[in-house]
């Protein structure tokens, strides 16, 4: 695509003479990430990027692969020993823990309710299962009625597959109770927790979940690249006791965990390790674990609440189901006769915001507006509320002038006064820079050591 704005234009790729001086250097535009994802990466996940490239089987690249496995199973709340991430984006762990948990003519039951669902189960017919869908109107979740129902209806459920943070929809599916009638039915479960990782209550072991994927590029904080994945000692059995081959060579979690995991004969090539996204991840879960997982997710809910506030004081109506609506994507609709497109077009032009669009049968009807990771903070929160304001203003629909970030401020000055009367630390992003010392990088260390942040 052209943009004459960033330099960045295409070029004739076929005229007969090629210069390579008419291909400009990259330019970045600054951009205010509060789309459906990506959402910005930390600095210090970007920087650690940007060190020198090490082998795979380098001993200090496998000390820092052993660090983010431990840093995993703490966020994913596992024991798991086969935790790791997939050099792929969520996608690839969605295939990675299907193709392994999968063989042709398996029953799988697939819960759809939304674009994210849908693609497990096109993943899963794709692999040969047999599968029996049930769905629900987008906006809503599976009561566990539904569900057992469905098990009840099939003959031997191998597999239930369920999106826990639908992004496409903003709703929040409860997947402990559908773990257990999983199991009841002799199933397993495997479970997108594409958005719902490190942004709200994910317990993969207390929810007895047998596989579950994620993305580094949402809640976490990291560039897309890498997938977080983690897979029960039952999921494992079940892989080993296959009949046929993991189709996928690459995804193959017996080939691939003689190199993640240090069984006693060392580690052995696989592919080769993407070791810079992977200091990336590092440093980016070292930073969700300093924050403190459970403060995570209180900003996640806090900045949600916030946010919600603004819309609705901007007469915008929620999309999804009231009690279940995920606090890292707050769903809208938007209001008839609104050019959902010119909304878009004009955050980005004119204020450098992304938000998202709607997807599928919902394209045009709403706008996503994600709060994820390291974007979520209070002066996002407001600058996308006062953009939000002035162009539905200027597009005729009528709002008073300060609604939006009045009704936000309300929210954080709430959240202050309680924290003062209970003389708790304010729910802050973890940055390197702290007040005293503006622009001044304080190194890493200080943070563990506890010195306050500000957002
Ligand atoms: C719930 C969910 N699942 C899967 C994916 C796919 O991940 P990716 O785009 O990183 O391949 C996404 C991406 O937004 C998602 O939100």
């Amino acid at each position: 695509m052209s943009h004459p704005q960033n330099g960045n234009g295409h070029h004739p790729e076929h005229s007969s003479v090629f210069d390579i001086a008419s291909i400009p250097e990259i330019k970045i535009p600054p951009r205010v990430l509060m789309g459906a994802g990506p959402s910005a990466s930390y600095p210090e996940a970007l920087r650690a990027m940007g060190a020198n490239t090490l082998g795979h089987l380098d001993p200090e690249f496998l000390g820092i692969m052993n660090n983010v496995g431990i840093m995993l199973r703490r966020v994913f709340k596992t024991s798991n020993p086969i935790t790791g991430a997939v050099p792929a984006t969520g996608t690839g762990g969605m295939e990675a823990a299907l193709c392994n948990l999968i063989e042709p003519g398996d029953e799988v039951l697939c819960l759809v309710f939304g674009y994210f669902s849908n693609r497990m189960k096109q993943m899963s017919e794709r692999m040969g299962a047999r599968v029996t869908v049930i769905e629900r109107p987008w906006g809503t979740v599976f009561t566990p009625d539904e569900v057992e129902t469905a098990l009840k209806g099939m003959k031997e459920p191998k597999l239930v597959s369920v999106v826990h943070a639908e992004t496409s929809t903003g709703i929040l599916q409860p997947v402990d109770e559908i773990a257990k009638l999983a199991h009841k039915y002799g199933a397993l479960v495997v479970v997108d927790a594409v958005t719902s990782l490190a942004g709200c209550p994910l317990l993969v072991d207390e929810w007895e979940l047998d596989a579950v994927f994620s993305g580094t590029q949402k809640c976490i904080g990291a560039p897309p690249g890498l997938s977080p994945i983690t897979f029960s000692p039952r999921a494992m059995d079940a892989i080993r006791a296959r009949k046929v081959p993991v189709q996928s060579w690459y995804f193959d979690m017996s080939l691939v965990e003689t190199y993640w995991g240090d069984t006693g004969g060392g580690r052995a090539y696989h592919y080769t390790a993407p070791s810079n996204a992977l200091f990336g991840l590092h440093e980016a879960l070292r930073l969700t674990l300093l924050e403190g997982l459970e403060n995570r997710w209180a900003r996640h809910e806090m900045h949600s609440k916030a946010i919600m506030a603004g819309l609705l004081a901007l007469g915008l109506e929620p999309f999804a189901q009231e009690g279940h609506r995920l606090w890292q994507i707050n769903a809208v609709k938007v209001p008839d006769g609104l050019d959902d497109q010119l909304m878009r077009t004009r955050l980005l032009r004119e204020y450098n915001i992304e938000i998202g669009a709607g997807l599928g049968p919902i394209k045009g009807q709403v706008w996503r507006i994600g709060v994820m990771g390291y974007s979520a903070n209070r002066s996002n929160i407001l600058l996308v509320l006062q953009a939000m304001e002035d162009i539905l203003r200027d597009m005729n629909y009528p709002v008073r002038s300060g609604a939006a970030t009045d009704a936000a401020q309300a929210v954080y000055h709430e959240y202050d006064r309680k924290q003062k009367l209970e003389a708790r630390a304010p729910i802050r992003l973890q940055t390197e820079v702290d007040d005293p010392n503006v622009g001044e990088s304080i190194p890493s260390e200080s943070v563990a050591r506890g010195v306050a942040h500000r957002d």
